[in-house]
Order: C-alpha cells, then sequence, then structure tokens
C-alpha cells in the first residue's frame, strides 16, 4: 500500500489543500476492518472526515482507482462510499469531473482542533505531546485495580468530596512534595481530570473575579489560549527570552494572571532561570496576580536534577498544576491542581457545580498506585526509555543532518531542532518531508510572532518512537531533502 501517492487537491473554492495530505490515512482503519464490514467502515470513516473538517468543503476526493490503490481495497467499495456519501449529500460529483466534498455539510465542532494528532500512515511519527502508549503498565494498574474493588466499602461508591479523595489527595500531597518540591496540603489539592480542566477552573474563576485577559507564552501550547477562551477570558502573547517569558513584557501588558511552563517551556524547552522566577514572583506579589504554572512533562529530566517546581516558591501566587497525561496515559484523564488558599474555595465549588467531583474508582485507583511506588516505578522506566530515545534522535540529527543546532533536550519529551541553511525555506522543507510522509511540526506553528529569517526550526517529538524508527525516521527526512529538485 502506498500512503505517499495520494494527496487531496483543491478545488476552485479552497484557498489550500495544506495539511490535509494526511487526511486518506485517517481512512486506513477502516480498511483493517473485516471483509464484510469494509464498505461500511470506509464510508463511516468518510462521514467522520467530512463532518469533523478533516477533508474541507470544496477538496476534491482522488478517483475511486487512485484511492482504491492508495487504500488497497477494491475499487468497488469505493465507488459505493462515493455514491453512498453523494446521496447523504455529504460528497457531490459532477459528470467526468470528479468527486468533491459538498457545500452543504458543517463541520461538526468546528474549530475543534486534535489534541493528539497522531498520523497513523506516516512513513515517521515526530509530532509532540504522546508519550509511548505501549508503557502503560497494564499488569500493575490491572492489579490495584482488583485491589481498590475489593477494599472500597459500598459508601464510597457515593458523590465524592469535589476536592478529590482525602487518600488521594494525601498521596499526590506526598508525591509532588518529594518529586517536584511543591508545598502542597492536601487541603489544597483538588484532583482534576487534566491539566486542561485545571485551566478552565481557573479561568471561570479568574473571570468571576472580573479578569478578561490571561497572559500566555509566546511561543506557547495553543490550548492555554483555547482553554481560557472558554472561560470568558482573552490570551495576550508575551515573548520569551532565553531565561523564560519576559517579565518587562509582562508588566506592560497589564494582565494580572499569566500561564506559564517553567520546567520545560512547551514548546521551546526553555527551563526558566532562577532569576526569572524571582522576577515572576515580584510581578505577581507587586499586581496582586497570580502566576499558573502548566508542571505537564515536568517529571522528565535526564540530565541534571529535576528543576523545582515554581510554586514551592510562592504557593500562594502560583495555582500548579499536572497530569498523568505523559508519564501513564492522557486517555486516562487524571490530573491535579494546587491551589492558592484565597481561591480554594471558589476553585472547589466550580469543580462541583461542573461535574460533581471526580470518578471514584480512578482516583482511588491512581491513589494506591501512588501509594505502593508503582507510579515512581512507571516514571523510572519511562525516563530510562525516553532518555535512550532523545540520544537516538539527537544522534541521528548529528549523522543525517549535519550542522543541525538541537535545544530543549534536557527534559521533556520533545526537542528543538535549528536546522541550518541550506535545508531552508521553511515551507519548502516541509512540503518535502510531508511529501515522504514524514509528520513533523514547526516551532512557527506554536507562534503568532512571525519568524524573522528562514531558519527550518522544528519541534520534535520522540517518547512514542523507537530508537530505531527515530534513525530511519531522521534518515528519511534527510532523503527527502537530497531528493528535492534545486531551487
Ligand atoms: C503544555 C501543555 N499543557 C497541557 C496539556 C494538556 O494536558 P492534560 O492532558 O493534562 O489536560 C498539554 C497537552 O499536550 C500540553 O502540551
Amino acid at each position: 500500500m502506498t500512503s505517499s501517492g495520494t494527496n487531496a487537491r483543491t478545488g476552485p473554492d479552497t484557498p489550500s489543500a495544506a495539511g490535509r495530505s494526511g487526511a486518506w490515512e485517517t481512512l486506513l482503519p477502516a480498511v483493517s476492518a473485516p471483509p464484510r464490514a469494509r464498505g461500511r467502515a470506509l464510508q463511516a470513516a468518510l462521514r467522520d472526515a467530512v463532518r469533523s473538517g478533516r477533508l474541507a468543503p470544496g477538496t476534491r476526493l482522488p478517483s475511486s482507482r487512485e484511492l482504491a490503490a492508495d487504500l488497497g481495497v477494491s475499487r468497488g467499495l469505493v465507488t459505493e462510499a462515493y455514491e453512498q456519501l453523494t446521496a447523504e449529500g455529504y460528497l457531490r460529483s459532477g459528470r467526468g469531473a470528479g468527486t468533491w466534498v459538498g457545500g452543504a455539510v458543517r463541520a461538526a465542532l468546528p474549530g475543534v482542533r486534535d489534541l493528539a494528532p497522531r498520523s497513523p500512515g506516516a512513513v515517521a511519527d515526530f509530532l509532540p505531546g504522546t508519550p509511548d502508549l505501549s508503557l502503560f503498565p497494564r499488569a500493575a494498574w490491572s492489579a490495584a485495580e482488583r485491589g481498590v474493588l475489593a477494599e472500597l466499602p459500598h459508601h464510597a461508591l457515593g458523590y465524592p468530596d469535589p476536592r478529590g479523595l482525602p487518600r488521594l489527595r494525601t498521596a499526590l500531597a506526598e508525591l509532588l512534595t518529594r518529586r517536584r518540591g511543591v508545598v502542597a496540603d492536601p487541603e489544597r489539592v483538588v484532583v482534576v481530570s487534566g491539566v486542561a480542566q485545571a485551566t478552565t477552573l481557573l479561568g471561570f474563576v479568574l473571570h468571576a473575579r472580573g479578569m478578561r485577559a490571561v497572559g500566555v507564552e509566546d511561543p506557547g501550547s495553543p490550548e492555554h489560549e483555547t482553554l481560557y477562551a472558554s472561560a470568558g477570558l482573552d490570551a495576550v502573547p508575551l515573548p520569551l527570552d532565553d531565561e523564560g517569558l519576559d517579565t518587562g513584557a509582562l508588566r506592560a501588558s497589564g494582565v494580572r494572571a499569566v500561564v506559564t511552563t517553567p520546567a520545560h517551556q512547551f514548546p521551546t524547552g526553555i527551563a526558566y532561570s532562577a532569576r526569572r522566577r524571582a522576577e515572576l514572583l515580584d510581578w505577581a506579589r507587586a499586581v496582586d496576580g497570580l502566576v499558573v504554572e502548566d508542571d505537564y512533562d515536568g517529571d522528565f529530566r535526564y540530565d541534571r536534577a529535576p528543576v523545582g517546581a515554581l510554586q514551592g516558591l510562592d504557593p500562594e501566587r502560583v495555582a500548579y498544576t499536572g497530569s498523568v497525561s505523559k508519564s501513564l496515559a492522557p486517555g486516562l484523564r487524571l490530573g491535579w491542581l494546587l491551589v492558592p488558599a484565597s481561591m480554594a474555595e471558589e476553585v472547589v465549588e466550580r469543580k462541583r457545580t461542573m461535574d460533581l467531583g471526580h470518578p471514584v474508582i480512578d482516583q482511588a485507583l491512581l491513589a494506591r498506585f501512588v501509594e505502593r511506588g508503582d507510579y515512581d516505578r512507571q516514571l523510572r522506566r519511562c525516563r530510562r526509555e525516553y532518555r535512550l530515545r532523545r540520544d537516538a534522535l539527537v544522534a541521528a540529527l548529528a549523522e543525517h543532518l549535519p550542522g543541525t543546532v538541537v535545544s530543549g533536550i534536557a527534559a521533556g519529551l520533545h526537542v528543538i531542532a535549528a536546522l541550518p541553511a541550506r535545508y531552508g525555506p521553511p515551507e519548502r522543507f516541509l512540503a518535502s518531508v510531508g511529501a515522504a510522509g514524514i509528520a513533523v511540526r514547526a516551532l512557527s506553528s506554536y507562534t503568532r510572532t512571525p519568524p524573522s529569517d528562514d531558519v527550518v526550526r522544528l519541534v520534535l517529538g520522540y517518547a512514542h518512537v523507537s530508537p530505531a524508527r527515530i534513525r530511519e525516521g531522521v534518515g528519511a527526512m534527510a532523503a527527502a531533502i537530497a531528493a528535492r529538485p534545486a531551487g
């Protein structure tokens, strides 16, 4: 099966096909359905791609012959899917003019991005954001599950304390104090469904207090902006320098809350300097403000001792949040928020009205997992693996793309690679590697400030890729660049 041959072409009413070449790959899982269900699965996948907006109105579909060849299915199956979806109004076709995505369909979730975009059919996938999900400790988790179900009394299955089970809050307070240097009284721990929910809760509380804007790092995580927007807060992008967020710009912005990723800035990988941390806290005290510390991957530090959390320096000025999304799996939706005393009541009331508390069995499971040392074991195992992968990536870049400057390597699950000028300009580089089926993301996609030079800077996620695949993938990247026509 060739996954590289067929790209979505745009019709006259579609401005650009950029980023859509992976759309056909989303049809691939349908192909592995049992033969009798394959036709229906293909139709469902195609319908879903149109509804979700992955195939935008006006996108021209490949001919049934081409798509059948790409997917490795019979042409009849594709023709049938096209006919069915044309009849349903998802597609339209003109005699001899091909098949197009119809304009009648509104994407069901406009503007919602795939949080963990993956490219299942890619030759190599270096998109950041996901740990290696095959490292999920299934045996230990299922033992903990059996233990929890055996020991939980009936009454514990009622509505939980909206802050979380006392047992989990105690276990998390101990864990985070020990591992991340936070100041954590179990009374200040709120169990949440991830950094995302912690962000939304804080956003609602800040909004209720009259705030309308919050500072975000630029470059930064697009999720911060989206989540605060859902609470009615505008994001004010603030530049970084090599010590962290520019506190001069922060002061000038007039905001009184700012979101930061000081342990391993997302995406640049900067660890905030001690001086910058102190300046941030000085600012927060001066404006009676709040620093939100998103410690999304602070558990992973490879070469030096972990940098303690900012929250430890001033727990009344910093709301600290983290989750198991990088250490266990994002699908668990389990995380924590350490909230300053002055906000605790409002945050907990928001959490209560949002979902009446976090699922009890999941909480008890994580508590047991942490108490018995399974969580520490998991972190040690992941750190060993990810360090090997990081080393493999750095070595492969040196070998195949010599002269590349790699930064942000001391921690986290991704690095920044700045390629020598001969590999640019960025659009040409990205088009070549994209056409070769290699999924990468440019640093520029995380910033509102257009870069002032033509250097190719990539955010390369490595945690979910084996060292062998990393070497192959970087080799394939170099080959794709070498093969491009001069120009
Ligand atoms: C910087 C950053 N913060 C937060 C999140 C979301 O985390 P969670 O899964 O804990 O909601 C992500 C997701 O990848 C992220 O990159």
